[in-house]
């Protein structure tokens, strides 16, 4: 086939333009490597963004207690110890520096009065750690990493969704997509690919995520052979808005109950004391997000199935400079004025754990030459993320990888293009225009969202997972039958398509691995396996891809050292 293509080379070629893949690119630059930039989306919007109420960083400045040993502790022990135990050891120890680093290149914190880098409370974590610039920290550090990045000269190639990586042999080569906007194809011949494209939040019909989230990174990798692992752990954030229906999922940032905000049932029980009465509002986002849920569930919910979140017993003045997109937002939303009155807020899927396994110094998946960074790698949060950690992931992580990359690519050489790996691309792509008849790919999306929804929620159980798993089986045949009108000029239809395959893959290792996993961890939580298991909660899932085939294996999570047990063995029956 080989239809018209236009061809880019870069020493890396970063996909996706968030805090992971902007951190790993002004690396990258620094080791002289050529930087390509893939965004889906326009450079900026990122779900970076999302992140509003801060980074995690041990610097000590409001509580001077705090160090990396504690919030080496505290990541853990959020993640239910299944942890990448030397990724959440260097992520503890390296975040101060990327933030004073991030800093010195032009963000603009919230400050003590002393003029240090202002940290607030947040969940799960023993003190106040959180380096903030309002309740738009997200933004922040995006804005400051574009600026660098291209101050220093990457090129950014901005909505083009990558579909396939390319090989050679059995390294990675580049990757093919095509331009959103008139349906082009583009091939980016590469020495190092890192993946830095978020997560997965599509699948489900209540999310935070935007239209971009639908699982690219892993899919990619997946289909080039690489591992995932620990696929079941989705994270569901405890607060996002339940009306008006419109807005229905978008982020109601952690920083409201950090900043003292409380939560309440429709009869007005402060309903957190019989779920963690020691840390109330602040306990790790899996418990919460649980508690919400319940009380919903068993007719205590607000009129909109959600909880009254309530921070109007604050200053007015104290809650618009904390909180300003807060503020803003329900006004404009929601006609809620929150310095006067109650949010209604419930569960929205936010951000998954799992992703591609990557080497904890690199971010080396198990395929030469592909990186993964941030959200779209596994091992450090575990099973539960703690708020504020996926900020500081990006910046220590996106660095490493970055630096990685460009090392590896200094020791390749460029391949021709393979025209047959090209040729499967294209066809891929094109065959929904030949179909006469079929169905529509957002029919089939709904159905998936309604699934995972349904099935593949909070809360889980074995009948409903494998009825997940058969329905999900019945969408992928369903998708060989896909059907479009227009022609390749921005079709969000024919996007769609593409993003369907990325769906039901990571929406099939999820649930998959969801079945796998015998007991209730963190963000995954099983009705029929309602504890912890000790033997379970020492084991990874890696899905690997054999043929047509999806495999799931369980190995053993590598023993801790003694030094990092001690640091876990210290904090013993302080924490969750
Ligand atoms: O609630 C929030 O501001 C989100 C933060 C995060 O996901 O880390």
């Amino acid at each position: 086939m080989n239809a018209e293509f236009e061809t880019h080379e870069h020493d890396v070629l970063i996909i996706g333009a968030g805090g992971a893949g902007l951190r790993a690119a002004i690396e990258a630059l620094a080791q002289g490597a050529s930087v390509g930039v893939v965004c889906k989306s326009l450079l900026g919007k990122a779900h970076t963004v999302m992140a509003e109420g801060g980074i995690a960083a041990a610097m000590g400045n409001v509580d001077s207690a705090d160090n990396w040993r504690t919030h080496f502790r505290d990541t853990m022990q959020g993640g239910k110890f299944l942890n990448n135990w030397r990724m959440a050891q260097i992520h503890a120890q390296e975040s101060s520096e990327r933030v004073v680093e991030l800093e010195q290149w032009g963000a603009l914190f919230d400050r003590t009065e002393d003029g240090r880098i202002l940290q607030r409370a947040f969940g799960g974590h023993t003190y106040k750690r959180l380096c903030h610039v309002g309740d738009r920290t997200g933004l922040e550090m995006i804005r400051t990493l574009q600026d660098r990045g291209v101050q220093m000269g990457f090129d950014v190639y901005m909505e083009c969704t990558i579909t396939r990586l390319l090989k050679d042999g059995d390294r990675i080569a580049g990757a093919f997509g095509y331009w959103r906007e008139n349906g082009r194809f583009v091939v980016f011949k590469a020495k190092s690919v890192v993946l830095a494209t978020g997560g997965i939040g599509k699948a489900w019909p209540i999310t935070s995520n935007s239209w971009e989230y639908t699982g690219d990174g892993m899919a990619l990798a997946y289909e080039v052979g690489a591992e995932l692992m620990d696929m079941e752990f989705v994270q569901f954030h405890p607060t996002g808005m339940v009306w008006p229906p419109g807005v229905q999922g978008l982020l109601v940032t952690e920083a409201v109950r950090g900043e003292g905000g409380i939560l309440r049932n429709r009869t007005g029980e402060r309903f957190m004391e019989r779920y963690d009465p020691k840390r109330m509002e602040l306990s790790t986002r899996d418990v919460v997000a649980r508690a919400i849920f319940t009380e919903v569930r068993e007719g205590r919910g607000t009129e909109h199935g959600g909880a009254f979140l309530d921070i109007s017993h604050k200053p007015a003045e104290y809650v618009k400079r904390k909180l300003p997109s807060m503020y803003h937002q329900f006004l404009e939303l929601a006609d809620v004025d929150i310095t006067k009155s109650p949010m209604e807020v419930g569960p929205t899927c936010h951000y998954m754990m799992g992703g591609v396994r990557v080497e904890a110094e690199t971010g080396a998946s198990t395929i030469r030459g592909l990186f993964a960074a941030g959200e779209a790698a596994a091992g450090l949060h575990g099973a539960n993320r703690l708020g504020g950690n996926s900020l500081s992931d990006l910046l220590v992580f996106g660095k490493r990888a970055g630096l990685a990359a460009a090392q590896h690519a200094k020791g390749q050489t460029t391949t021709p293009i393979d025209a047959a790996q090209i040729d499967q691309a294209e066809r891929e792509m094109l065959a929904p225009f030949e179909h006469q008849t079929g169905e529509s790919p957002h029919a089939v999306h709904g159905d998936l969202q309604q699934i995972m929804q349904s099935l593949v929620g909070i809360y889980r159980n074995e009948e409903d997972l494998k009825s997940a798993l058969q329905s999900i089986g019945q969408l992928r045949d369903r998708i060989q039958n896909l059907t479009i009108g227009g022609s390749r000029m921005f079709n969000p239809g024919w996007h769609l398509c593409g993003d369907l395959t990325s769906m039901l893959t990571v929406s099939e290792a999820v649930t998959r691995s969801a079945i796998a996993r015998r007991e209730s961890r963190g963000a995954h939580s099983r009705l029929d396996y309602a504890n912890l298991d000790a033997q379970s909660g020492k084991q990874n899932n890696i899905i690997v891809r054999r043929g047509s085939e999806m495999i799931l294996r369980q190995e053993p999570i590598p023993a801790m050292p003694a030094d990092l047990q001690a640091i876990l063995d210290e904090g013993k029956g302080a924490g969750a």
